[in-house]
């Protein structure tokens, strides 16, 4: 049987899938994946610059952020999706450091080519990344501090300086480190679920303040409403307050014109009643997702209760996670125990900046940041940049460890790699040497970045750390080697563990693959002819007066 086979092309593959190989296959995901380090390299370190990324319908960003940038780009090739990949694990591992992160990724297999094109097997170059992988994490470790609440601030201004956030440096830096402090609970800050960031358009960064509360961006709905409650009682709801459309289509014959204001009162007379049992239920304020009429209005008006309506999904899980009320379906079902509690319920500002202010909430770990600017692209980019650094004093009020910053601790990894590789007996060695050159990359692009020379100030870190300065850095305002720690330039552990593990992840992935098979591109499905919008199986569509 086997001699018929003989000769005979075995077709084991779809002869509509495109296959790369070997050295090729690696090249071309290098290529891309480099492609990627080098488009946010430009950001990386303080005096980095932003990118302007504009959509095809012509919304634009302009960020710094590396996780950002990469998010907006689109990316479409297998290999450079992976770099998005790390990218995002930094930001939601860590919160800060996707730029270096990349960077690193990038550089690590910039570093595994030149191997491979000298015969190092790609295997080689991965064990060697993964040995380099764990002994860099034990240096990290030996390196971090324990840190104090004074150097919280510290911390804020290492994330913030050289971001849009640098138009109020200071103020933003102690607004960071109190917001982070006020959501502290048994040890852990949750950025993401505690704190509201929310734009105010007008006035200038500098203005932008903490709020103990939520604040929300909308009116009262009625001007003779309160403009302001105290121990507010708070009713959320996700029905209208208004006289009811009939959903069922019926016919009611009016003879005379009693007839007709005897159905409107009627109809009004529901919305009263309605009103009242929510104000029995001690309700002095309500949210709702859905509308309020006039003669809704009217009623809340008379009952002296401040209602808010059209409230979207987001705001109403803020109120409802803030001041502890439950989302009722009726407005005459709501119950006293469904009320949620804040001390102050106050509408500010005037004209279309007006703001709903919920303070002292039944929740305290409830906060907002409200940044004023006048340009919203602006106030976006700064929201970013407290976010980092919301985050990472968040991490070392979590992990209570810091390390030093520029670039610091990636000479003294890259130096104590260097003595490691001499104890190993293979080629892993080769592994760990380059992974030692690819973090000194990080300096190297802060300098560069800085218009420094970047070869001078490498060799000056290394001088430095080679006598035991173990927290020498790049100070880019004097482009020298200095004492980090000092200058008081710090950054979280949990940073640099994470920049360390989510880039060797990413490029030893890469460098695993030696096969890529791409299905072709089939573009739109083949579709009958006949299945289009105006003509389905033989049915015309109405005709609905668009064009
Ligand atoms: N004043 C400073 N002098 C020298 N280096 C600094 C200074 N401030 C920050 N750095 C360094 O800059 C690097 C961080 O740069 P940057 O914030 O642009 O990128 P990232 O944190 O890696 O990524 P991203 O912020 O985009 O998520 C860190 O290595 C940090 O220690
Ligand atoms: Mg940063």
């Amino acid at each position: 049987m086997a001699g018929q086979l003989s000769g005979q092309p075995i077709i084991i593959l779809d002869k509509d899938k495109t296959r790369t190989q070997g050295r090729e296959a690696l090249g071309y995901n290098i290529t891309a994946a480099k492609a990627i380090a080098d488009a946010v390299r430009t950001t990386l370190g303080p005096k980095g610059m932003d990118k302007m990324l504009v959509n095809p319908v012509g919304d634009m960003v302009i960020t710094n952020d590396g996780a950002t940038i990469l998010r907006e780009m689109d990316i479409k090739h297998p290999a450079a999706k992976m770099m998005v990949e790390i990218a995002r694990t930094q930001e939601d591992k860590a919160g800060d450091g996707t730029t270096s992160a990349v960077v690193l990724a990038g550089e690590l297999l910039n570093k595994a080519r030149i191997l491979v094109e000298q015969n190092v097997h790609p295997t080689v170059i991965t064990k060697g990344y993964s040995l380099a992988q764990v002994k860099a994490l034990e240096i990290l470790d030996e390196l971090a501090i324990e840190a104090t609440d004074d150097v919280l601030e510290n911390i804020a201004r290492t994330a913030l300086t050289g971001k849009s956030a640098d138009l109020a440096l200071e103020p933003l830096v102690e607004l960071c480190v109190k917001t982070a402090l006020s959501i502290k609970e048994s040890g852990r800050v949750n950025v993401k679920e505690n704190i509201n960031i929310i734009h105010q358009r007008g006035g200038s960064i500098k203005d932008t303040k903490f709020v103990h509360g939520v604040v929300i961006d909308k009116a009262r709905a009625h001007k003779n409403m309160p403009k302001r409650v105290e121990k507010a009682k708070i009713a959320v709801l996700d029905t209208g307050i208004e006289i009811e459309k009939t959903k069922v289509k019926s016919k009611v014959n009016i003879t005379s014109s009693d007839m007709l204001s005897e159905a409107r009162l009627e109809e009004s007379k529901l919305v009263e009643d309605r009103v009242e049992a929510l104000a029995k239920s001690g309700a002095n304020v309500v949210f709702t997702e859905k509308g309020i009429d006039d003669t809704g209005m009217h009623y809340l008006t008379k009952k002296g209760i401040f209602a808010v309506r059209r409230c979207s999904d987001d705001e109403i899980k803020k109120i409802v996670k803030a001041t502890g009320a439950r989302v009722v379906s009726k407005v005459d079902g709501v119950e006293e125990e469904d009320l949620g509690y804040a001390d102050v319920i106050e509408e500010r500002g005037a004209g279309n900046y007006k703001m709903i202010y919920v303070e002292g909430c039944k929740n305290p770990k409830a906060v907002s940041i409200l940044i004023y600017s006048g340009a919203e692209h602006v106030a976006d980019e700064v929201e970013r940049a407290l976010d980092d650094a919301l985050r990472v004093v968040g991490d070392v009020i979590e992990d209570g460890k810091i390390v030093a910053g520029g670039g610091s601790p990636e000479m003294e990894l890259a130096m104590k790699l260097r003595d490691y590789a001499t104890t190993l007996q293979g080629r892993e060695q080769l592994g760990i040497t380059a992974y030692a050159e690819a973090l000194e990359e990080i300096p190297k692009g802060i300098a560069e970045n800085a218009g420094l020379d970047a070869i001078d100030i490498v060799a000056e870190l290394r001088n430095a750390h080679s006598k035991g300065k173990k927290t020498a850095g790049l100070n880019v305002f004097t482009g020298k080697a200095e004492d980090m720690l000092k200058l008081g330039i710090v950054e979280p552990l949990r940073v640099k563990t994470q920049i360390i593990k989510s880039a060797t992840d990413a490029a030893n992935m890469i460098l695993r693959i030696d096969d890529i098979l791409t299905a072709k591109e089939t573009g739109m499905m083949d579709v009958n002819p006949e299945h289009t919008a105006d003509y389905y199986d033989g049915i015309q569509a109405p005709d609905v007066g668009e064009d």
